[in-house]
């Protein structure tokens, strides 16, 4: 026989050699989930091994990072249910629970690369992600932009390298680059959530983040997920408006949806493995049901979807594997 792939296939290294994709540690953004008080490292019920961080206790956490090479953090802000009101108010608060946390990871590691979300929906009072309408019904879009654009500003002048609006309003992406250039942020990072379905992979999150909607849903500013050609128009968009990065999620149910946005667009492409798809593969290699493999066989496929980038609760334990061997080496 003149073609036998089964001989790239023969021994480790030679399989290392020829293989397609590679998962670094560099493509890696790890979630951190952070909340008022003090003293409180506590585990999520619904993402087991992820925790609650006061920001006294990000120190010991942020020097654990380090030592597995993660150079990058996405933060997500929990308030006292009694800081939340109808316009998220507190989301921009110089003292707020996000601020300090970037200031105090700064502080802590001035290398890292911080990244802050950019929503209201941990900060209102009925968990939506912009303000309500007049009749109290629904979510209004251009009312919502300026009080966006004022929490990323927020967060670059507590020294984020990245912002990461995820209100899926339209035109913030434009509203938050002229707010941080008039700023003079005009360095400061804009990863959008152009692609963003509505989801219910996102239910372990809202329990995290004591964020899910008190009414309704998020159908109305959430994409459909029937849809694929307005993933490309969403992007677009984003790019038009100044977007540095884009972004696909949920990850798992969207590869074809990454692979389209890869192949429309120019711009580096991240994928959020979502807290669903965590808690899901998580449970299953708890149980025994699956091999932990399944982990970087799943992220390995996002990657080979067209992700550069991946923001995923496995990082630590996929950082920990590059480290110190096992599903990547030659076994
Ligand atoms: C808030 C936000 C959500 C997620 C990231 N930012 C939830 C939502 O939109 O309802 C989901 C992240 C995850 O599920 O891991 N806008
Ligand atoms: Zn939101």
């Amino acid at each position: 026989m003149l073609r036998r792939p089964r001989r790239l296939r023969r021994t480790p290294a030679i399989r290392n050699l020829v293989r397609e994709t590679h998962l670094h540690v560099s493509d890696l953004i790890y979630p951190l989930f952070i909340v008022e008080g003090e003293n409180i490292k506590r585990e999520i019920p619904s993402l087991p091994d992820v925790y609650h961080f006061s920001v006294d206790k990000l120190e010991d956490e942020i020097k654990d990072l380090q030592r597995l090479n993660i150079e990058h953090v996405l933060l997500f802000g929990i308030p006292h249910t009694a800081q939340k009101d109808e316009y998220g108010t507190v989301a921009s608060d110089p003292d707020g629970v996000i601020s300090r946390a970037v200031r105090k990871i700064k502080e802590v590691a001035p290398d890292m690369c911080v990244i802050t979300d950019v929503c209201l929906c941990e900060y209102t009072s009925h968990g939506h992600c912009g303000f309500l309408t007049a009749d109290q019904l629904g979510i209004d879009n251009d009312s919502s932009l300026e009080a966006i654009a004022k929490v990323a500003v927020s967060h670059a002048r507590s020294g984020a390298d990245i912002v990461a609006p995820s209100d899926m309003m339209d035109g913030r992406i434009a509203a938050i680059r002229k707010a941080l250039d008039k700023e003079e942020f005009a360095d400061v990072v804009i990863m959008s959530y152009s692609t963003k379905y509505a989801s219910s992979y996102y239910g372990p999150f809202r329990e995290a983040a004591g964020c899910a909607p008190s009414f309704g849903d998020r159908k109305t500013y959430q994409m459909d997920y029937a849809n694929a050609r307005e993933a490309v128009i969403e992007s677009e968009l984003d790019i038009a408006e100044g977007a540095d990065i884009l972004m696909v999620k949920p990850a798992l149910a969207y590869l074809d949806i990454i692979g389209s946005v890869k192949a429309n667009t120019n711009l580096p492409l991240a994928a959020y493995n979502v807290s669903g798809e965590y808690s899901m593969l998580k449970m299953a290699v708890k149980e025994g049901i699956l091999s932990e493999d399944v982990i970087m066989e799943t992220l390995i496929g996002i990657k080979r979807a067209g992700a550069d980038i991946i923001i995923t609760y496995f990082a630590k334990e996929v950082a920990e594997q590059l480290l110190y061997g096992s599903l990547q080496r030659k076994n």
